[in-house]
């Protein structure tokens, strides 16, 4: 059996799915594009997606011609809502983009119900989302397709990672003929991948993270590295060359190790973030609502605080692994939103959100650290 297969093999028992419907990419923004095209989106078409999300699902359709279309999350859920999804279908509408931001997946039997009765394509952004559950089934089994990422900060990690699920099989020859197209990744991409992989292993560790953070967001814009987004990607909706990229034998092996934990990995960010909603419900401050947390996989754990830049500062100083998503509704971008056809103010929600939301860790082993933090800064939390 082939590295390649072994992977599918060990994802398909996770997600509960078909191997042979499973398809491994550079990255999981390739995994979506190559959705939307296998499903044919195309110049005048129109795709639904959550104004909270990363830069990279709209550039996806708009490399296609495709106008991305935002509707406002809901504030406790951080996912688009089904009114706000309904209100913003046109006779346009090709697509429907159903996110799990976080790791959690709301409304997403409604929004399908919605898609199939006007004959509306959905994909799932399980991106945040692998390993969760949506209701009793595992989140990406109910849209026609879904995608997941592993890249660094996701819920198992190969470096950077794409995969692509097909529910709907009626798609997969398109995918297939599609898959066709993909480039290799070259040797010396795939040994840069394998050398970040394991500095990372090496030294990535509290007093270490701020410094690996902005050194790699650094060499990423820069293109230096393999990064998780090279600078144009934030700054144009052009495709970069070489996008369109397959998964490399590196991401094969790491995958297959890092599968391996997947169970316990979820169970100590279901264990820490309970710990995060005790503390804050106590406190009188915005924590994760109950109804959601049997089905949250928690890849972070938001909070809202006043000032995100002081905030932010105050973690670093206290070696606490803050994350920063989504500082905007289609994050990092925070400027010349027109670009992606996006006007934040008519997203109140989605602004107000980004505006304040910051990332604690989940993944770590012990939460007494962070809490502590939280205990000294409560004053800054919403
Ligand atoms: C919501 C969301 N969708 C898609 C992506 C793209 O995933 P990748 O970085 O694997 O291309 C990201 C990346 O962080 C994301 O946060």
């Amino acid at each position: 059996m082939s590295r390649e297969y072994e992977y599918r093999l060990a994802l398909s028992k996770t997600l509960q799915s078909n191997p042979d419907q499973l398809f491994c990419y550079w990255k999981g923004r390739v995994a979506l594009y190559a959705a939307l095209k296998a499903i044919g989106i195309g110049e005048g078409d129109e795709v639904i997606l959550p104004a909270f999300t990363c830069v990279v699902v709209p550039n996806a359709i708009i490399y296609l011609k495709a106008k991305p279309v935002y509707v406002d999350i809901d504030s406790d859920s951080l996912n688009a809502k089904l009114i706000n999804i309904q209100t913003a279908t046109t006779e346009k509408t090709k697509c429907i983009l159903i996110q799990n931001t976080f790791g959690l997946s709301s409304e997403v039997d409604e929004v399908v119900a919605f898609a199939k009765s006007k004959g509306i394509l959905t994909i799932e952004d399980c991106t945040h989302g692998f390993g969760g559950f949506y209701q009793n089934s595992p989140n990406g089994l109910r849209s026609d397709f879904a995608f997941f990422s592993t890249q660094w900060n996701k819920p198992f990690s190969t470096g950077v990672g794409g995969i692509l699920l097909v529910n709907n099989v009626a798609y997969l020859d398109a995918i297939n003929k599609e898959n066709k197209f993909l480039i290799k990744p070259g040797v010396k991409k795939s040994a840069m991948l394998k050398v970040l992989i394991g500095f990372k292993n090496a030294f990535l560790g509290d007093r270490t993270y701020w410094f690996f953070v902005k050194f790699y967001r650094f060499l990423s814009k820069t293109g230096l590295v393999v990064g998780s987004s090279s600078g144009t990607e934030i700054t144009s909706t052009v495709m970069p060359n070489g996008f369109f990229m397959g998964a490399s034998a590196v991401q094969f092996t790491e995958g297959l190790k890092a599968l391996r934990h997947i169970d316990k990995l979820m169970h100590r960010r279901k264990q820490n973030a309970d710990s995060f909603s005790n503390f804050l419900r106590v406190r009188g401050k915005t924590s994760v609502k109950e109804i959601f947390n049997e089905n949250h996989s928690f890849l972070k754990y938001p909070i809202l605080v006043n000032d995100r830049q002081l905030f932010i500062v105050k973690a670093e100083k206290a070696s606490i692994r803050l994350g920063d998503w989504f500082l905007s509704p289609i994050h990092p971008v925070e400027s010349e939103f027109e670009k992606w056809f996006l006007k934040p103010e008519n997203f109140p929600n989605a602004s107000y959100v980004s505006k304040h939301v910051l990332n604690l860790p989940t993944e770590i082993e012990n939460p007494e650290k962070v809490l502590a933090f939280l205990s000294q800064n409560i004053d800054d939390i919403l």
